[in-house]
Parts: C-alpha cells; structure tokens; sequence
C-alpha cells in the first residue's frame, strides 16, 4: 500500500528506461568489505537500494571489476585508501567522497570515507542520485556535515503520550522494550542517517526521573544498541529534581556534594550500559520544571555540575535558554530589571521576548565547556514568523545551538500542508551583526565564527507512530528538511524540497513542479492566515490550534493572545523599541537600528516591534489594516491555489497519498477562512474600518 511508511527510502524499480538501462550498465555490481556493524548496515542498504531501483539482484564482484561500486574506508578497503591518498582528500568524522575513477583500465565507482559513518552517508548519497535521476558518470563530490551534532528532540512521555504531538503515540513502546525491537526501531535509525541525523532525545523536556531508573536504562540501552551502526547516539532529559524524587536526596542543590555524587554514581552507571550515550538535554526553571534556581543557584551551576560529571565520559549538556518564570509578569505587573521579587529570584522586565537573554548573557563564559545553550527559534515560542533570538550573538564565549521545531505546533499541527524549511532557513541565514557583517545564527550555530569545540542543532520531532510516521505525508519534508539543513545550512528550500519530491513522489516534472510551488508557497501561505505582519501567538490558547486573539484570560498574561497583538483604537502590534518594552536594545546596534524606525522596519516583522496605527501606510502603499485584509485574504486564497494545483498531480501519483493530501488541504482551507475571519472581525471591532468590497464577505 501507498501508506508513506517507506518515507523518503523509496526504492521502486525505475521506470524511465533510460536511466534504468544507464545505471544498470555503469553498475555491474558492488564491492564492500564489511568488517564492522555500520559497514554492514551500508552494504545491506546499498543492496537493498540497487536491487530495488535496478529491478534486479545486485551481484558482489570483486575490486577489480569493470563498472565496480566499491564502498569503503582506509582499512577495510585497499582501492579506497590508495584512492584518498592519492587525491589527498580528507573526509573527517562523518564525510564522504563519491568519484568515478579509471584504476588499472577499470571504471570504478567510489564510495569512500575515513569513517565507517562516513561510508554509510555515502551510501545513502549515492542511492539518492539514482532515485532522482541524476547522472553518475564523471562524479566527484565530497560531502561534509558543517555542524557537529545533528538532533532530534522527541517530546516523548513514557506514557507513550506525546507533547505537541500529532502523528499518534510515541514510536517508543516501552513496555515491550528492552527484549522488543520493532522494526520501525531499524527503519527510524535508516530514514534519520539517511539524512545525516546523528543524535536523538528519546524523552520529553517536560522530563520524568523514571527514565533514569534501572528499568527504564534497559530500554534505552537497547534502542542504543539498535541505532549504534547507523551512528545515532541517544541522549536523555534529566529532570533536575531526579536526586530528590528517585534518589531519596533531601535536596537537588547542584552544588550539594551527595547530589554531585548522585549523579556521578548514574553516569557511571550509563555509561557501562551505553558507552557513547550522547548526553543530557535540560529544561529547568521554565514552565515549572524544577532547576538550579530553586537553590539560589544560576544556571551555570546546573549546567556545569552535569558538564563536569559527563566530561570523562564525552557526555554533553544542552541546557535550554527557553526561560520565562512563572512568577514574572504575573498579571501583567511590571519588574524592572534586575529588581528582586518575593522567592529572591532575579525577575525579567515585563517583556516575555526578554526573559531568555537577561538570565542567560550575564552568564557569558561561565559554562564549561562541553556545555551548549540551546536557544530556540524565536524569542517567544515557535511561531510561524519570528524574528531571531537576540541571544544569538549575545554570548561569544558559550556554544550556542539553534532549537526549531519540526512538529507544526503552531503551524496547523499534522492538518496543514506547510513545508517549514523557508521557516528554518530565515532563522539560520538572518544577520546578527553580532561580529561584523554576515555573523548569521547559521555560523553561530556551526561554531565557525567564534571556532568553538563543539557544535549542534536540534529539531523538535514530528514522529509517532502513524502509518506514515508524520501525520501529514508533507510533515516527512519536515523532517528532512531539519537533517538536510542540519547537515548544509547552505542549501536552500527549493533544492532540499525537490530532492524530496523526486524521491517521494517520482521525478516527473508534472509531478515535481506543481509540488515543489505547493511547498514553497505554504509557509508564506500559513503566515498570512494566522499571523501576517509580525502579529504572534494569537493562536488557542493551551492547544495552539486555530485562532483566538481575543483571549485575555488564559492564566497567565504571558499566555494571553491579547498581550501580544495589544490591539486598541489607535492600532495594532506589541512596541518593542524604547518607548516600549525596550526589547530591542538586545540586538546588536544594526539590527535595532533597522527594525526600531516603522520605515526600515521590514514589513514581515513589523507588528512584533511597534504598536502601527491603523491608517499608517506601510511600505507597500496600502495601510495597515487594508494590509492585513490584503494578507489574511492572499492567505486563504493560496490555499486555495495549493488545493487546485494538487488536482494536476492526480494523474501522476497513486490515489492513496493523492487523496490523503486532498482531504487534508480541504480542511486546511476551511481552516485558512476560519482564521481569516475570525481575526479579521476581531480587529475590526478596535480598527472600526471596514474590509475592502473586493474581498467575499467573512461569515
Ligand atoms: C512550548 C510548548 C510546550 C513545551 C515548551 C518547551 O511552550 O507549548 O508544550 O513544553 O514549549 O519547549 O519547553
């Protein structure tokens, strides 16, 4: 069945004759010397692979066959180690070369690498080429991740339930783990190395202490053992009160000798079980969790307590920026900074977007260092357009990696067809300014700027166990949107989306351009339904789903849609410059000067900094509030256009995937209207303007 299970892993036998016939002769069969488990792995996928796509058994030959495909490293091949000698090529931990060579009158094809990994990488590399038909006859690539620690973050509870999960339950059966493995175990280990995913957080920030008790290391010791060859390191949450709640410690103090020796006694005990257990990812002192600042500590005493303790064991800990205590900004009250309220806790101005930069710049320097701070995508929260984090550049002397989120939390969940990779790559390609011109949150992220030892990125997993692992089949985009660029931040949106539609779809033009324009308008689309203009969390408050800017009473201010569009008579939009929340001061002296003046503010962000008039005209001549009709209209009708594209691929595609697209964008559009409308009437009751007569009347 046409279900998506096999993902982006499609290996159907080719069906243009042309190049099933070309690749069949360029390659007369496959030579790989599996001296190691990930070397396995890459020659049963290279078999698998090329059996499937050629239709036919692929044979084993010897190194020194004509039209051979040797894959190997330095020791388990002679032909790749005299190979990268000679060309000098240096692959490093996880990189790969594919060359076509002419050794001793034989056209060979190599694979090769310094790594095993590496080999595997290549692998996958080069069974892509011929799922989309590219050429493989003068090839000479070399491929190398640019950011060390490529990771997923699995909101995973173990319950099975999942946090902002949309795709069913947790792929984690733990119950029948550690003796179980299910298959999806393998296939989630093949689909994340196959795009350079090397890293997963098995369990929820929102962290429970059992997965840290004996049983529950079984578990995870087997999916380790599971995702090793495919050079996936598992990482847990540590919940900062574990001492406490399953240690029968009195205190969590990070600086308490018996809670040092409590953790150092489970790491011990970690690492026995899985030698290159990855790490930990922390949340603490947000949204409730537990931290060091219930200690009168800060949380470079946190971070570096664990750093310390994981150091011998190459362990690492990413310690979330994403901070906003709960204490503050309590009904809306106003702290200045630096003011102390009743617990003695060092309280943020009245600014949510400012709570992460002034708890963590003052601790510039103060982490170890294998220690990163994970700073989301958005100051706020994961929204469908945020500007970047000012943290980014804030603090020179820590490693800091980038957090977005795969999952479509705000984004319509796993019902909305909107392919985020724009989304990431506006994040990682905006300039902080923070080292001169061209100091983006792409090369802050990958360590270059300030050379730093270790560099990571983390994405927010879309995966449960659905059919198609993603809910929407276009989530999987998601998903390898996130490796790709984890892997090359340099690439761009359309390249990554049409490598995914030909392997997923096929590469008939009638099939890959209607879709790649599908994808490449949908997160601009879903922009202007929900939240055009720099407007913000105005979604449901709670679930996030659908709109509700007119909640003013979610139970916190810093929930409320109200506090952040702050709609009145005179206009609409949060002022963020000096006359208000000051939040802008964060930026480096570029970027506020841009965004401060209403003028030079660009258009996309301009509600997220300045309270605009409703009659003030923007840049592209109309006012504010015909913009925002124009915007919320343009929204609803994209999506409409993605509907009537999608019946042109219908001829092309099976009906199974074909129909499950369509259902879903019929809902999406009901759903882009049901925004449009609801907003719209809202704001119109402070804007008091009318809609233009142009557009359908909102029912
Ligand atoms: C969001 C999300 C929470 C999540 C939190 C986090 O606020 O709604 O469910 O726990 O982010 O990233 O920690």
């Amino acid at each position: 069945a046409e279900n998506g299970y096999d993902l982006w892993l499609r290996y159907k036998k080719i069906e243009d004759p042309t190049y099933l016939n070309l690749y069949r002769k360029s390659i007369a069969g496959i030579h790989i010397n599996a001296i190691s488990p990930t070397l396995l792995v890459a020659k049963k996928e290279l078999e698998m692979g090329l059996s499937g796509l050629l239709g036919a058994p692929i044979k084993e030959v010897g190194a020194q066959t004509d039209n051979a495909l040797i894959a190997g490293t330095p020791s388990s091949s002679p032909v790749i180690k005299s190979f990268l000698e000679k060309e000098k090529i240096k692959t490093g931990q996880e990189g790969f070369a594919i060359y076509s060579q002419t050794i001793n009158n034989k056209k060979l094809i190599l694979i090769a690498a310094e790594t095993d990994l590496g080999v595997l990488y290549g692998v996958f590399h080069f069974l892509k080429l011929l799922q989309s038909h590219q050429s493989i006859q003068s090839l000479s690539t070399i491929s190398i991740p640019k950011i060390q620690r490529r990771i997923l973050n699995h909101w995973d509870n173990l319950n099975r339930s999942v946090e902002r999960g949309y795709a069913g339950i947790s792929i984690w059966n733990w119950h029948t783990l550690p003796d179980y493995i299910d298959k999806r175990y393998i296939d989630y280990a093949r689909a994340n190395a196959s795009i350079g995913i090397n890293g997963t957080v098995l369990t929820n920030v929102n962290a429970s202490s059992l997965v840290l008790t004996d049983p529950y290391l079984e578990k995870v010791k087997a999916l380790a053992d599971v995702f090793r060859p495919y050079g996936i390191r598992v990482y847990l949450t540590a919940k900062f009160s574990a001492p406490v709640e399953i240690g029968r410690l009195k205190t969590a103090d990070p600086l308490n000798p018996e809670v040092i020796e409590w953790w150092k006694h489970l790491c011990d005990k970690i690492y026995k079980m899985i030698p290159d257990f990855g790490g930990f990812l922390i949340k603490a002192n947000s949204e409730g969790q537990p931290g060091p600042q219930g200690y009168g500590r800060t949380h470079a005493d946190g971070a570096n307590m664990f750093a310390d303790i994981l150091a011998p064991h190459g362990g690492i800990v990413m310690w979330r920026a994403f901070v906003y205590d709960a204490r503050v900004q309590r009904r809306g009250e106003h702290f200045e900074e630096g003011k102390k309220d009743v617990a003695g806790e060092s309280i943020a101005s009245a600014d949510r977007f400012k709570q992460a930069y002034l708890e963590f710049k003052p601790l510039d320097g103060k982490f170890k260092e294998n220690v990163l701070i994970q700073v989301k995508n958005g100051p706020i929260d994961f929204q469908p357009r945020e500007p970047f984090s000012p943290l980014f550049g804030a603090m020179p002397n820590t490693q800091l990696m980038a957090e977005f989120q795969i999952t479509q939390e705000y984004l319509g969940q796993a019902t909305h067809l909107v392919y985020q990779a724009p989304l990431y790559k506006e994040c990682l390609d905006a300039d902080t300014y923070a080292y001169g011109r061209g100091s983006t949150v792409a090369k802050i992220t990958d360590g270059s700027l300030k050379k730093h030892k270790i560099s990571a990125i983390a994405g927010v997993a879309n995966i449960g166990n659905d059919i198609n692992w993603t809910g929407h089949l276009f989530g999987q985009a998601n998903w390898y949107a996130f490796g790709r660029l984890a892997w090359d931040h340099t690439l761009s949106s359309e390249t990554i989306a049409e490598e995914w539609i030909r392997q997923t779809f096929g590469n008939n033009p009638k099939v890959l351009q209607p879709i790649q324009q599908i994808m490449m308008a949908s997160r601009e689309a879903a922009v202007n339904y929900m939240t055009p203009l720099g407007l913000h969390h105005i979604m449901g408050t709670g679930h996030h789903y659908g709109p509700a800017p007119w909640v003013e009473n979610a139970g916190r201010a810093d929930w409320n849609p109200v506090y952040y569009h702050k709609a009145d008579k005179k206009g609409l939009g949060f002022d963020r410059t000096a006359t208000g929340s000051d939040a802008l001061s964060q930026y480096a002296p570029e970027v506020r000067k841009q965004w401060e003046n209403m003028k030079t503010c660009n258009i996309e962000y301009i509600l997220w900094f300045h309270h605009v008039p409703w009659n003030y005209t923007l840049s592209t001549g109309r006012s504010l509030w015909d913009e925002l009709c124009f915007r919320y209209y343009s929204g609803a009708d994209t999506v409409k256009w993605m509907q009537d594209i999608w019946t042109t691929v219908k001829a092309y595609i099976d009906e199974e995937r074909y129909n499950h697209v369509r259902q879903l964008l019929n809902i999406q559009h009901k759903e882009a209207k049901w925004w449009r409308n609801a907003c719209l009437l809202y704001f119109q009751t402070f804007s008091e303007l009318p809609i233009p007569s142009h557009y359908e009347a909102p029912d």
